[in-house]
């Protein structure tokens, strides 16, 4: 079973050991994590983010979660919890990624699949989700999870980076949005640590 979670102290070797891997495909893992950065330091620093403390300049809330299946850290998300003129053109709302090792087993569209129920917890009743428009496992997470390409946005070879829609209310089947700011309307900010699993 794959769980959502808070990083936790715990995972200082496997997240660091992700985070190298990722960072071989340009892929940031662990945001704003160096080198040096104190492990308890960086663990209390991400579970500011949901609260809006200890953001970097640029930064909007988030929740930052790490994908564990029985014991093992497979990937991590992170749930924004509004958009800023960099996360409606690029970002979107939810970014994610699984580690080499664990890739095609289903778990980023779990992943996927969980953050919107997060998302929709902290207030975002519509999610944009954006993706390259050559990486095709991202392309069928994203479509498994009932999301609707925007109709000047979906994928093309045209067209380097793609952007979706999805609902987060469950069961409900995503409509294209006309705008995503109109559509990510925050109606509350929670700062409890927020965990899903299913
Ligand atoms: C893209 C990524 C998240 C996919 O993770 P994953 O756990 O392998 O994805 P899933 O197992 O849920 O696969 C989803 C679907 O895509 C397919 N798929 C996965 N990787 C694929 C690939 N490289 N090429 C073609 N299809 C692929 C799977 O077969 C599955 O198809 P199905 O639903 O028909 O069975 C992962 O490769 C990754 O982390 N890449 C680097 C970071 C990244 O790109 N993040 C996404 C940013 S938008």
């Amino acid at each position: 079973m794959l769980t959502l979670r808070p990083l936790r102290l715990d995972d200082e070797a496997a997240f660091r050991a992700g985070h190298e891997q990722m960072a071989a495909e340009e892929f940031p893992f662990g945001f704003a994590l160096e080198p040096d950065t104190p492990w308890d330091d960086y663990v209390r620093m991400v579970a500011g983010w949901p609260c809006g403390v200890n953001l970097r300049e640029g930064w909007v809330p988030n929740t930052f979660l790490v994908a564990d299946v029985d014991g093992q850290l497979v990937g991590r998300v992170s749930i924004r919890h509004e958009l800023n003129d960099f996360l409606r053109d690029e970002g979107g709302h939810i970014g994610y990624g699984v580690l080499p090792g664990y890739r095609r087993r289903g778990y980023a569209t779990e992943i996927l699949r969980q953050a919107l129920v997060v998302a929709r917890s902290v207030g975002v009743d519509r999610v944009l989700i954006t993706c390259d428009d050559d990486n095709a496992g991202s392309i069928r997470a994203i479509e498994a999870c009932g999301a609707s390409w925007t109709p000047s946005a979906r994928p093309s070879l045209a067209r380097p980076r793609s952007a979706a829609t999805a609902s987060t209310k469950t069961g409900a089947r995503s409509q294209p949005a006309r705008s995503c700011s109109r559509s990510a309307r925050r109606t509350s900010r929670r700062c409890a640590p927020v965990s899903a699993s299913m």
